[in-house]
């Protein structure tokens, strides 16, 4: 089975076509960083209007790039939510319109439930088109064999942060997630403080590595705890410091980053473990921007070794928006027998819930 993924929920105009769930033959990723620099964030009409101009184009290099034909296919799938609600329906009315014009059955797949689906798709096989800002390398080959649910998944990225348990029919389960920001919102707003540019995350992740992880003690929240969290806290408590250390004449933005990457890492580590221990799963998948991180990958590479459990990170490319993801969430769907009709609305707001019992 063959899928066309169409991803367009945020700043990334992407598109993929990938085999069985599993093998990508072709992606594009069109990424409007470089536009939303200038703002310091993603201005969200500016992104629907890129998007506009981007995604036809976007396709048609993908379908060329993978030596295929409309005919090749065996369906469309399209980000629906959750995302920016014009971003989303730029690359949702695209998605429609190839429907209409070539019969494929269309399926709506919930941005989250790509993050997951990323890491089952065979890293060897990768191949990518990137335009423009090409984003983070292609990490090396991250494991060996291609993975199978049921797995447990922390999903860490710009808009999220949640433990799902992910059933043997790709079927989810929230089990805890964040009570205010996302940890990579919590990333790019303290790279703001530090005056660090947009997209801040990458960049403390680099500093966090020349810097001293136990110069600030800063709270880590509900650690003890439950599966939820809570970054709030954390955000304030380091801007106090930053403002302190700028009254006081120098900011130290290496060890405030290692400071504040060492207590997010802390609390995700902590509660992916607990997670782990409570529903017995015996792999762990880290999906979305967040887990691109160096040091969440490693300290959660050490926990998984103590604690004896399988852990799994999608290469870098994987983790950041693509619409490989989408293609490949797409494949588990449609040969599931999900088709959504071309009444398939965006949704700004969309929980796994809604999404997968098809109230929306
Ligand atoms: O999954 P993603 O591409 O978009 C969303 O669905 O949100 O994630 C983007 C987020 C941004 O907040 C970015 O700063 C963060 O992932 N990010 C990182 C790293 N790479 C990307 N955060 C920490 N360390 C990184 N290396
Ligand atoms: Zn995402």
């Amino acid at each position: 089975m063959r899928v066309l993924g169409v991803e367009t929920s945020c700043d990334e105009t992407a598109a993929a076509v990938v085999e069985d769930g599993r093998r990508i033959l072709a992606q594009t990723v069109a990424s409007q960083v470089t536009t939303h620099a200038q703002f310091g964030g993603v201005v969200p009409e500016v992104a629907s209007r890129q998007h506009v101009r981007d995604i036809t184009r976007v396709v048609e290099r993908t379908l060329e790039d993978a030596g295929l034909t409309w005919d090749h296919l065996d369906g469309i799938a399209v980000t629906c939510g959750p995302g920016l609600l014009g971003a989303l329906l730029v690359g949702i009315s695209a998605a429609k319109g190839y429907a209409l014009a070539t019969g494929l059955p269309l399926v709506g797949v919930h941005h989250i439930a790509g993050h997951v689906a990323a890491a089952f798709l065979d890293a060897d096989e990768a191949t990518a088109s990137t335009e423009g800002d090409p984003g983070p390398a292609t990490a090396a080959r991250p494991h060996g064999g291609l993975l199978e649910p049921p797995v447990l998944a922390l999903v860490v990225s710009g808009g999220h942060t949640e433990i799902l348990d992910v059933d043997e029919a790709f079927h989810f389960r929230r089990l805890g997630g964040t009570k205010d920001d996302a940890a990579g919102e919590a990333y790019d707003k303290v790279a703001r403080m530090v005056g660090l540019s947009y997209p801040g995350g990458p960049k403390v992740d680099e500093l966090a590595g020349q810097g001293d992880p136990q110069a600030f003690s800063f709270p880590r929240a509900m650690l003890e705890e439950g599966l939820d969290f809570s970054f709030s806290g954390l955000k304030s408590a380091v801007a106090g410091e930053v403002e302190r250390q700028r009254r006081s004449g120098g900011l130290r933005v290496a060890d405030v980053c290692a400071s504040f990457q060492q207590a997010v890492v802390d609390v995700l580590v902590e509660k992916a473990a607990r997670a782990m221990r409570e529903t017995g799963r015996r792999t762990l998948v880290v999906a979305g921007g967040v887990a691109a991180n160096r040091g969440l990958r490693a300290a959660l590479a050490a926990r998984a070794a103590a604690d004896g459990f399988e852990v799994r990170f999608p290469p870098v490319r994987l983790c950041t928006d693509n619409a490989a993801m989408i293609a490949a969430a797409g494949c588990v769907l449609l040969a599931r027998g999900r088709c959504d009709p071309l009444t398939l609305n965006a949704h700004a707001q969309l929980s796994l819930d809604a999404w997968q019992s098809g109230r929306v």
